[in-house]
């Protein structure tokens, strides 16, 4: 049995969390791999429940997957209680949570630092979360960073945050006139805080690599998209880690070999949050338009998307940075109502088509799409549920953007419940 890794094929928002959903009753462990609560997925139980999931595994809404929050992710601790207490009132069994005992622990200091040097940097800044989740990743990759096992060995944790603070307390009070943060207070408050989450840190790698010998399948569930990721994405306009598909392994300790299938979340045109380029973005009324029929505003932050036409360049280049083996189209349905809707199909840069990812920023920068019209179609699709119900327009959208990004459309979304779901190939066969 196979492990299965599901990207963003966009900047993020693509749909993940409902993709997770729709598998999540047939695959046994869930892994978030990378990120942190900078992420914000939806999930639309059939019951209409509707649920924002930051740091918490789409999984924990199935009965019966077990969810772990992967050694590659950086975790709020009090976020992380926070969104357990609400998912308990909602009477979710959080039982099955798990979380590696090699994953970072993202401390004040991190969301403090995040805030200030975005606000240093004006007009060049990035536009993040504010999430602490750059500086948290700068501690890892530097090794001064606190783990969630720290939290089992107070001396240790103590020598680490002071460590820490020695150098972060210069940079906020000298660089930033903030003010300094006090080592002991933030110490105690990691530790009352590990009382609700201790029992949860377990060496996950080796329980997933047990589980995939038993032949149980695992979902790898990744954040954010391939365009964020910040080897393969819009660099510096990114978030700091990997959400593309290698990531999963690193980020999970699943090695790659175990993994078979690579499942690419598409939406049928583009969004994007912060800053950075995006080639097809639309300042007009179509913008407007595809904004307010696709409700795009961030779950996480509440900004509003930026929004544009689908991008084959992007959906090539995303098949071949992740090797993905099958597409779910998500959020089909918000393009009805259109005389004609444009692709992408390339680019032209200083008078000059491409049809590839360009190798340089300023190239991305330059870019300017080449459009091909495709006819729209009027009809509401939501109730469609096979390939065949949908207008034969439509269906030539999709036949086309599969030609155009190399991979095979496996799923459509047609609306943001479970069952609004078209499956013309089973992943899982
Ligand atoms: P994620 O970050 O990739 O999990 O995506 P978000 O949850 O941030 O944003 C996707 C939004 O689209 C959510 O509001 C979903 O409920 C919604 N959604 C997902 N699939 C579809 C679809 O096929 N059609 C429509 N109309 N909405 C969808
Ligand atoms: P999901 O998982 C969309 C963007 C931020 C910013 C950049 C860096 O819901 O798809 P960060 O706080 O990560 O340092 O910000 O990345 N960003 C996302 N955009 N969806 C997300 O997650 C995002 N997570 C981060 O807007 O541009
Ligand atoms: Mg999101």
């Amino acid at each position: 049995m196979p492990a299965i890794v599901l990207i963003g094929a966009q900047w993020g928002d693509e749909g993940k969390g409902k993709a997770t959903d729709l598998l999540g009753g047939r695959v046994h462990w869930v892994v978030r791999y990378q990120g942190g609560n900078n992420a914000g997925h939806t999930v639309v139980l059939p019951n209409g429940d509707h649920f924002a999931l930051h740091l918490i595994p789409s999984g924990i809404l199935t009965p019966e997957v077990t969810n772990v929050i992967g050694n590659g992710v950086v975790v709020d601790p009090a976020v992380l209680l926070d969104e357990l207490s609400g998912l308990e009132d909602r009477s979710v069994d959080t039982s099955r949570l798990l979380i590696s005992a090699d994953a970072h622990l993202l401390m004040p200091y991190h969301v403090a630092i995040d805030k200030v040097t975005e606000r240093f940097l004006g007009n060049r800044k990035i536009g993040t979360t504010g999430r602490g989740i750059g500086p948290c990743y700068q501690d890892k990759i530097a090794r001064v960073g606190v783990r969630a096992q720290d939290v089992l060995d107070e001396s240790i944790l103590r020598r680490k945050v002071e460590a820490a603070l020695e150098v972060k307390n210069q940079i906020l009070t000298k660089i930033y006139n903030r003010r300094a943060l006090d080592a002991d207070q933030i110490v105690d408050g990691v530790l009352e805080q590990a009382e609700g989450f201790k029992h949860r840190i377990a060496d996950t790698g080796l329980m997933l690599g047990n589980a995939l010998d038993r032949d149980e399948v695992v979902l790898l569930e990744g954040s954010q998209g391939t365009m964020l990721d910040v080897d393969h994405g819009t660099y510096p306009f990114v978030t700091s880690s990997n959400p593309t598909a290698g990531g999963a392994s690193v980020g999970s300790g699943v090695g790659p070999t175990r993994i078979t299938v690579v499942l690419g979340i598409l939406k049928a045109y583009t969004t994007r949050v912060g800053s950075g380029p995006f080639p097809t973005e639309l300042f007009d009324e179509q913008g407007a338009y595809l904004a307010k029929q696709g409700g795009e505003v961030g779950v996480t932050t509440g900004r509003a998307r930026r929004c544009g036409w689908f991008d084959a360049v992007i959906a090539r280049y995303a098949t071949r940075v992740n090797g993905i083996t099958d597409y779910f189209l998500t959020k089909l349905d918000v393009l009805s109502g259109l005389e004609t809707v444009p692709i992408c199909v390339g680019y032209e840069i200083d008078g000059k088509r491409i049809d590839d990812m360009p190798m340089t920023q300023t190239d991305i920068h330059h870019a300017m799409p080449v459009y091909e019209e495709m006819p729209g179609w009027w009809e509401d699709i939501s109730e469609a549920r096979t390939f065949e119900d949908l207008p034969k327009t439509a269906r030539d959208y999709v036949l086309r953007l599969e030609e155009l990004s190399g991979a095979h459309i496996s799923c459509i979304g047609v609306g943001p419940g479970r069952d609004q779901t078209i499956v013309r190939r089973d992943i899982l066969a």
